[in-house]
């Protein structure tokens, strides 16, 4: 059975903690799936680790729509979370509501995510009247990126702390079923925790947190143009990648590949008669 978002509430209930991953295709997110992770986040990071922009500030709703419908074909039990991106819930309370809608109509997901506290609870608390489960995201947002001034530790001044307890508070008042903390001090987050009803899912906010989410090329190994500090490599996927592609190479150019393995006969008859 597909775990919806009574399921997360109760694992944080019962301090079972929670695991988030990315994925942006159908192949990766049968993997997570068969891994029993019961979230995946379609997050709007693929900006950058599939598409090489600078930030997520390029990635359109068409995208996002795009690689949500092949991330929910792949998952058959894991709730689906996609994620909205920049400037498609900014506009007006009905551009939320009915880009929300889109997500969960047309690419079959069972929630969305959005950046912001207080400045987006009241949006929240609407698309969440509407059937649609949210999930806030406070802390270091990607879409500010141009207001925060670069990807910093957020809440480290008692100003910049109690901001974030009063976006997480406002968050879950507003029906928000999990909320995103995005590089906040570990005792921070931790605090915010206890503060709030809804789980709260870290990534660079410490071990306090009802769960983790972490971007699936990070901890793979599988992206290697920036290596964030909350990142854990489990694996080194690019050595792997660079290591099969050269060696594909090598044997074509040697005519090592392809053997009589990878081809297919014909009966020698038929050959003659072209002859
Ligand atoms: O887009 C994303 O992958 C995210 C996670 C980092 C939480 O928002």
């Amino acid at each position: 059975m597909r775990v919806n978002v009574g399921t997360i509430r109760e694992m944080k209930r019962k301090g079972e903690p929670i695991t988030m991953l990315t994925a942006y295709d159908y192949t990766t997110a049968r993997l997570v799936d068969a891994a029993g992770v019961p979230l995946i986040l379609v997050g709007d990071s693929l900006g950058m680790v599939v598409l090489g922009y600078e930030s997520t500030i390029p990635v359109t709703l068409e995208v996002m729509l795009h690689h949500t419908k092949a991330v929910v074909r792949g998952a058959k039990n894991a709730l689906v979370v996609g994620d909205m991106p920049f400037m498609t819930y900014h506009t007006s309370t009905e551009d939320a509501l009915r880009n929300a809608g889109r997500f969960i109509q047309e690419a079959g997901c069972q929630a969305v995510k959005l950046e912001g506290g207080v400045n987006v609870a009241e949006k929240v608390r609407r698309i969440v009247d509407c059937g649609i489960p949210v999930m806030g995201h406070i802390g270091l947002t990607p879409q500010s990126i141009n207001a925060l001034g670069g990807y910093k530790i957020q809440g480290k001044t008692p100003e910049a702390a109690k901001k974030l307890l009063d976006d997480a508070i406002a968050l879950d008042e507003a029906g928000a079923f999990a909320v995103v903390m995005e590089t906040v001090p570990a005792p921070l987050a931790a605090l915010i925790t206890r503060r709030i009803g809804a789980p709260t899912i870290g990534i660079g906010a410490g071990a306090g947190c009802s769960g983790q989410v972490q971007v699936i090329n990070d901890i793979l190994g599988s992206y290697t143009d920036f290596i964030p500090k909350h990142a854990k490599q489990y694996a080194r996927v690019a050595e792997v990648m660079s290591a099969a592609i050269s060696q594909y190479h090598e044997e074509v150019k040697s005519g090592q590949f392809p053997t009589e393995a990878q081809s297919f006969p014909m009966d020698e008859a038929v050959l003659k008669g072209l002859e």
